[in-house]
């Protein structure tokens, strides 16, 4: 099996963070999101992994993931010129695909459960699709799959964002398929938004006769497309830091009480940190500071004075005030200053090398 990791898009509803680099490599737990479903994909047996890369900063993806050595993996990189779709990305991969079959991950996509199973499923069946659902509050904003009432094994109809949804069976960002959805994406037309949708082609697909599964995950899932979804996802993940080995930062960090920190991270006596939280190496972490719960700190940074809770700062920043910070993202290396007195920060969102005065 193949996989392949869309890594495209221009995610505006993300900016200011998005203008100097593609979504998926916004850190959730001090690691770029997309890392998650390189490491899914790895941990089921997958070695080649295309990723699919768009026209904001592609050679930051590239440079972060390189040939996929360091990562265990063998990296293609395709390149989508424009947001055109998913389906328009998966079709530019199939000369990568060839005659295997393939999984194809969302890179803003982030699941609680591994692949396994699934992809046990899916290997050893004659499906020419399956998909992932997973039970949510809001329908509207993603895929629906109405599920047959007679046979509640198949599948009825898949429909992208639909107006007045009577389901709310989202269809998530993790996609097993096999080549013969080539063809049928070729025959595929724009959607209103003038993309080529995944759920037009799984629709064509279901009814041109194939067969095509669906498994519902346990657990959560989560798509970042706002802010907040972040900060949420970075919630999600750190409640699992201490438990699941495989949200570690480093092979060598030392786990207390859902705390990760990294090699030469300095916190001084009168600091105090609650988990769970994450913090990166060589941070500087010094005059009463109060960390956590459901905090990111990226490496190399050097905090004073302030309080964070609920929020992700990246690698590089500095924070010299009197703040108490919360549900706020801040991008590497930027730096906020404050006067004498004591500000409060909600919803705080700088770009990269930003500085604040307060
Ligand atoms: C895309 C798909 C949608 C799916 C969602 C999952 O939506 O088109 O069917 O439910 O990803 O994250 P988009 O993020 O392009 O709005």
């Amino acid at each position: 099996m193949k996989g392949i990791i869309l890594h495209g898009g221009h995610g505006t509803r993300l900016r200011p963070l998005t203008h100097t680099g593609p979504k998926q490599l916004l850190p959730i737990a001090n690691k770029p999101m997309s890392q998650y479903a390189l490491e899914d994909l790895k941990n089921v047996g997958i070695n080649d992994i295309a990723i699919v890369v768009g026209d904001i900063y592609p050679e930051k993806v590239k440079e972060y993931y390189g040939n996929g050595k360091e990562f265990g993996v063998n990296i293609t990189y395709i390149y989508q010129e424009k947001p055109q779709g998913i389906s328009h990305a998966i079709r530019l991969c199939k000369e990568f695909v060839g005659d295997d079959k393939f999984i194809v991950y969302l890179g803003d996509n982030v699941l609680r459960k591994n692949l396994t199973d699934y992809t046990k499923k899916f290997s050893s069946s004659g499906l020419d699709a399956m998909i992932l659902l997973c039970e949510v509050d809001n329908p509207s904003k993603f895929g629906v799959a109405y599920i047959d009432k007679e046979d509640s094994l198949k599948i009825k109809n898949i429909i992208e964002k639909p107006k007045n949804p009577t389901s709310n069976l989202a269809v998530i960002g993790v996609y097993f398929l096999t080549p013969k959805i080539f063809d049928i994406i070729d025959n595929l037309k724009p959607s209103s938004r003038g993309e080529l949708e995944i759920t037009d082609a799984l629709q064509l697909l279901m009814d041109k006769g194939n067969k095509i599964a669906y498994d519902i995950v346990t657990g959560w899932w989560k798509d970042t497309g706002t802010p907040d979804d972040i900060i949420h996802a970075n919630r999600l993940v750190l409640d699992s830091i201490g438990t699941e080995e495989q949200f570690l930062v480093e092979k060598d960090a030392s786990i207390k009480d859902n705390i990760i920190i990294g090699n030469n991270t300095e916190i001084s006596h009168d600091s105090s940190i609650i988990g769970p939280a994450i913090i990166g190496k060589n941070c500087k972490i010094r005059n009463a500071v109060r960390l956590g719960p459901y905090v990111s700190i990226g490496d190399n940074c050097i905090l004073e004075n302030c309080n964070i809770e609920n929020s992700i700062l990246m690698k590089d920043c500095k924070v010299y005030a009197q703040v108490d910070l919360s549900s706020s993202i801040i991008a590497h290396g930027s730096q906020i200053d404050g006067g004498h007195d004591v500000i409060t920060k909600s919803h705080l969102l700088l770009g990269e090398r930003t500085h604040l005065k307060l």
